[in-house]
Order: C-alpha cells, then structure tokens, then sequence
C-alpha cells in the first residue's frame, strides 16, 4: 500500500457534542436546516454557509465544486454562478443535483438533493447589483471553467470591463441564480462509537416522512 507521510490510518475522532432525536427536530426539514445554519453562523464556524455542489454531466460523470448559498425560502436553497461555466453546462444537461453543507465544529453534515432551476432574472438583477463593484465586474471579467493563456487575462479583462461599464455594470446574461428544490434531505449528526444520528426526510402526502437511517 502507497505510505502517506502522516499517519492517516491513525487519524480518528469521537464526535460527543450533540444529539438530533426524532421528536426533537422539526417536521418540517426547511425549518430543520434554518435552525442548524443559523446555529452554524452563530458558532462562528469558518465558512457556514459554504457547500459542496454535485452535478452530473451527460455520460453520468460526477463532479463537485463549493458554492456560497445566498437565500433559502420555502421553495428551496439558492447560489449565484456563471450559467456558461462546467456546472452550468452539466445543470443545463441533467438537472438533478446534490447539495452538502459539513460544519466541522458542530459535527454535523446535511445533505440535499433535488431538481436545480434558473431563478427568475430580476431575483438575479437585484442580487447582481448587491454586490460589491469589484465583484459585478469580475463576473464579466472571467470565463468561468475555460482555459486561459495565464492570470493576465483576467487582469486585463477586469480593466477593459471596469472601462467599458465605470461605476454601473449590469448583471451579465451568462450569470445569475440558481435555486434546488429539495426532494431529499439528510441530517448528520456525529455521536460516540460512530453511532452518529441520521434522520433523512421524504415527501409524502403534503408533508415530509422523517426516517432514521443506521450510521
Ligand atoms: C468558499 C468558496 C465559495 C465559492 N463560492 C462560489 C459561488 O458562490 N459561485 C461560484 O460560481 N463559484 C464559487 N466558488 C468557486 C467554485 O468552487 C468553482 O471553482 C467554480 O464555480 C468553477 O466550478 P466549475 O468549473 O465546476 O463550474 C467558491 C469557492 C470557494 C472555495
């Protein structure tokens, strides 16, 4: 077997700081989610609201990157992205996707999975121009996922779009919102003895099935 340098195999953790017991969570995993983010920011963690992002392109191939989620509503959990870039193109392709947030502190993962949507364009208009002036235009300044000859593109990108749109750039139609609506959703929490809780949530009826999954 290939030896790492550091002993990984030795690399292990007792997770003892919580619970999640059926009659204790919500019924409703919205709401479920809501609490636990707000008690990640609340803990300070580092990046709480950070999540992995996994799409699935057109022969079935799997990939994953971190988004920032922006607003999550009754209708599902948002994030902004360039719709050109390789998640966009698989999105466009397969919109089924899988979201997961891991607050390494609180010892907790959720996981989400459901159909991905375009928001609606004045959602993205008015998130668009939120943002810091910088911000709106490096969404011009950068084409997301493709290869470029060297950092000097976006360099000279970046100058060329701050010229072209000074103190009012508009949101670019290549970059926007995208929001899942949840099917599925999972909450992990760490327990000793690696027998963690796992409560995952099914539709049903016009509510949620909450089931515990083994660890
Ligand atoms: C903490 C963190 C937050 C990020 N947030 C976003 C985001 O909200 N939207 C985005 O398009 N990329 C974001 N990125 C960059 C992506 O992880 C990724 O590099 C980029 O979207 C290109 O992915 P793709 O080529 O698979 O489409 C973030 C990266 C990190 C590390």
């Amino acid at each position: 077997m290939t030896r790492s340098t550091l002993p990984l195999a030795d690399l292990r953790k007792s997770y003892e700081s919580a619970e999640l017991h059926e009659t204790a969570s919500h019924a409703d995993p919205l709401q479920q989610f809501g609490q636990w983010l707000d008690q990640a920011i609340s803990a300070q963690v580092p990046e709480p609201n950070a999540m992995t992002l996994a799409t699935v392109d057109s022969q079935q191939r799997p990939s994953t990157r971190i988004v920032l989620i922006k607003a999550l509503d009754p209708r599902g959990i948002v994030w902004f992205s360039n719709y050109d870039s390789r998640k966009g193109q698989e999105l466009a392709a397969n919109p089924h996707a899988a979201l997961q947030f891991h607050w390494v502190e609180l010892e907790r993962v959720v996981r989400i999975e459901g159909r991905v949507e375009k928001i609606a364009t004045e959602e993205s208009d008015a998130y668009f121009n939120s943002r810091p002036l910088d911000s709106r235009i490096g969404a011009w300044a950068s084409p997301q996922s493709q290869v470029i000859s060297g950092r000097s593109v976006l360099v000279a990108n970046a100058a060329k779009y701050a010229a072209k749109f000074l103190l009012q750039p508009p949101r670019p139609p290549h970059w926007g919102g995208y929001r899942l609506l949840p099917e599925r959703w999972e909450f992990w929490q760490g327990r000793p003895s690696r027998l963690h809780d796992r409560l995952r949530y099914t539709p049903q009826d016009s509510g949620w099935l909450r089931e515990r999954l083994a660890p």
